[in-house]
């Protein structure tokens, strides 16, 4: 920490000495004609609900930054020239909107996308996005959402990419570049909000800072390194304090040791949580806590326009502590270019376009995981096929959680594409719903499903979960299919007729007794407008399945937190353990052994993360660690994989290590690298990754004298190694070991 201090030092001794920027000189010169209320009102974004009229009154007075929610070229260019040409100072709005999984054309919700494993399709998707929002005026989009959530309850497991760290930092910077230039990124919620107890929303989180580093924190910093222009407070309290108050997030870290600039705005209304948090003991003490901490921008709370003039009127406030945060939203808006062209164009190109069309059926594709298959999938020509399920023709629902503005009239539904594209007049496709949502627990109509199924070849079993059952406050205490759901499956089961069973969800869902039963499985989160054509394609074979689970599946609720790069424990469960059915009566307490498990199931996950299936298979050979010549403590780590099946593909190539000793307890698997590869069917394709010892460090601490000091450093040890096509290594036929 002395070190980082230090550096900061320097930099900014280096920084006073280096001449002005366009930029700065523009900001400083604006900044010095301000009056206080005038600091103060860009400090404002103003809540969507306000009346409009008194909403347009604050924006001639000067008196909003920000405009949330306002979607429309004209309605947009409206207030803006109300900024522009009826303010004293003429500063442009920003106008604002949560545009999470695409704006209009909707691409699968982010753990979706993290499910491709392809970070190149998803840049491209966030592209398309920033475009269709910039052409309806918004130019500050709150995403991408880059906590790492281990907890499948948590119903903002959605919203993110996976439990993965280094996996979530690589779609943070993905998305980040798609994004900017068009609209600003803003990367949420920092920090520690995935970690809630009990997977509850806004729930208080405990986590230790090495875990915090090692952890939760990198794929902030590889959103900001890829130029993210912004950041949003969390609102949950970390370690007992709100992240809108925490001065060691926004400042040590984001502003010193980061030495970011990005805009740090707060949360919905997280800075007057400070009261219920029980932090602060009304509004006005939020507000001195907030402006403390250096949070620069007040979303929706008006605890800045309330208070902040009387702070410092009162000296409790420097005005100087203001205009750092007016600086930050001055040069947010000089970056964007809104003080040159603060107008949008009202001959908006039209959205939906083919390539949005194409990328969003390509990434529905390729986020979908194919977890079981007996060899029904891809089916045969001339099937007489039921689609029954709550999901198969659910236009809003495929959606997914926040969707503003796509519009549910162009989804194409299951049901839609196999419609469409059956061009052969003999073909049978029959629709029988059985239930009508997630939820629907009436199974009167099961015995109509059943009389249809019994004429059928095949059964696909559209279920899971509907949109609003995962997202912003929408936690689950149980991780099973809603509804009848699960008496449906038990129905189509008994009819001897193969089901393949297709899931909709938004997190990894319970699904083990289904699993046996069904033929095959392919579990997608919720896969946005294209979901069904995307569907169609992967069961029918047109396209070959190549998504991978971000997340690991839970066997069941009780397990969770359960997360591949977990620590290993002294007493690890090797043997299978002693269930609770099969405990002798009586038995001596310490007679069964004494080792890490529950018993009602072993530790191991229903699915593994990083796994999934194809419609052919590969072969690992050849797999070869070499020193880097030249390059202290640097390998090569290469392999080569083949496709041995009959079927053209992309396989997703990952790289594992696993510290063995050390200062302290490292996880039993870490990703540190992987690559989606395309590789025709019969040819071999070599994969090459470099290990540095900087992927190897982690965060240490020690205390000394009760004070705490946290270092990154790499330690002196024994790793092991694998390539391998998920988590569990296990196909892998070597450990290869290198020693730093
Ligand atoms: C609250 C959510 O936590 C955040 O993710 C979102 O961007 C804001 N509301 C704005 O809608």
């Amino acid at each position: 920490m002395v070190c980082i201090a230090v550096l900061s030092v320097m930099l900014s001794v280096l920084c006073s000495c280096t001449p002005q920027s366009e930029e700065d000189r523009f900001i400083d010169n604006l900044l010095s004609r301000m009056t206080l209320e005038e600091k103060i009102g860009q400090m404002n974004q103003l809540d969507p609900s306000w009346d409009s009229e008194v909403k347009e009154q604050l924006i001639r007075e000067g008196k909003v930054g920000s405009v949330f929610n306002i979607v429309g070229a004209e309605q947009v260019n409206r207030l803006q020239r109300m900024a522009v040409e009826q303010t004293r100072l003429g500063i442009p709005l920003v106008a604002a909107r949560d545009v999470i999984h695409g704006f209009r054309t909707i691409y699968p919700i982010p753990l979706g996308q993290a499910a491709s494993w392809n970070t190149g399709l998803v840049e491209q998707a966030a592209r398309l996005t920033a475009q269709e929002a910039a052409a309806e005026g918004i130019r500050w989009t709150f995403s991408p959402m880059v906590d790492v959530a281990r907890d499948p309850r948590w119903g903002r497991i959605a919203e993110g990419y996976g439990e993965d760290t280094y996996l979530a930092s690589a779609f943070a910077a993905a998305a980040t570049r798609g994004y900017q230039p068009s609209i600003a990124a803003c990367v949420k919620h920092f920090a520690g909000y995935s970690a809630s107890e009990g997977g509850r929303d806004y729930n208080t989180t405990w986590i230790p800072e090495t875990l915090l580093r090692d952890v939760y924190l990198p794929p902030f910093k590889a959103a900001l390194d890829a130029g993210a222009m912004s950041v949003m407070c969390s609102f949950n309290d970390l370690n007992g304090l709100p992240s809108s108050a925490n001065h060691h997030l926004n400042v040590d870290i984001l502003r010193d040791e980061w030495q970011s600039d990005a805009l740090l705005v707060s949360d919905w209304g997280s800075g007057s949580d400070l009261v219920p948090h029980g932090l602060c003991a009304d509004k006005k003490e939020a507000a001195l806590r907030c402006i403390n901490a250096r949070m620069e921008m007040d979303m929706q709370a008006n605890i800045y326009t309330d208070y902040l003039a009387e702070l410092v009127r009162e000296k409790k406030v420097d005005e100087k502590q203001i205009d750092v945060c007016v600086r930050s939203i001055l040069r947010m808006k000089y970056r964007l270019g809104l003080f040159e062209h603060p107008y949008v164009s009202e001959q908006k190109p039209a959205p939906y376009s083919e390539q949005a069309l194409v990328t969003a059926t390509q990434l529905a594709e390729e986020s979908a995981i194919l977890l079981k298959n007996n060899g029904i999938l891809p089916l045969r020509d001339n099937l007489r096929i039921l689609l029954c399920g709550p999901m198969a023709d659910q236009p809003k629902e495929q959606l997914g959680t926040w969707v503003f503005d796509g519009e549910p009239d162009h989804s194409v539904t299951p049901l839609n594409a196999f419609l469409t594209h059956t061009d052969n007049p003999d073909a049978h496709i029959r629709m029988v719903a059985g239930l009508s949502y997630s939820r629907d627990r009436n199974t009167t109509r099961f015995a109509e499903v059943e009389r249809a199924a019994r004429e059928a070849d095949v059964i696909l079993f559209f279920c899971g979960e509907e949109a609003i059952l995962s997202g912003e406050a929408r936690c689950r205490a149980d991780l099973n299919l809603p509804g009848a759901q699960a008496e449906m499956m038990d129905m189509l089961s008994a009819t001897g007729k193969p089901v393949v069973m297709v899931v909709m969800a938004g997190r990894p869902l319970t699904i083990g007794k289904q699993v046996e039963q069904a033929d095959a499985v392919l579990y997608t989160f919720h896969g946005g407008t294209m979901a069904g054509q995307a569907l169609y394609n992967l069961l029918t074979g047109k396209a070959v399945p190549s998504g991978r689970t971000p997340v690991t599946f839970p066997k069941m609720v009780g397990q969770v937190p359960l997360y591949y790069n977990r620590h290993n424990t002294g007493r690890p469960s090797y043997d299978p353990p002693m269930l609770i059915d099969s405990i002798p009566v009586g038995c001596p307490q310490f007679s069964i052994g004494q080792s890490s498990y529950w018993l009602e199931t072993p530790t191991e996950p229903l699915f593994p993360f990083g796994y999934g299936l194809s419609y052919t298979t590969f072969m690992y050979n050849d797999i070869e660690v070499l020193p880097v010549e030249g390059q202290a403590n640097h390998y090569t780590v290469s392999c080569c994989i083949t496709n041995t099946g009959d079927r053209d593909a992309s396989e997703t190539v990952q790289l594992y290590t696993r510290q063995l000793s050390g200062d302290l307890v490292r996880p039993i698997r870490e990703l540190k690298g992987f690559e989606k590869i395309h590789i025709p069917a019969g040819e071999s394709r070599t994969v090459r990754f470099t290990l540095t010892p900087e992927q190897l460090a982690y965060w240490h601490e020690r205390k000394d004298n009760c004070e705490s000091r946290v270092w990154l450093a790499t330690d002196t040890a024994l790793f092991q190694v694998w390539i391998a096509p998920d988590s569990r290594c296990a196909t892998v036929p070597d450990t290869l070991r290198i020693n730093l």
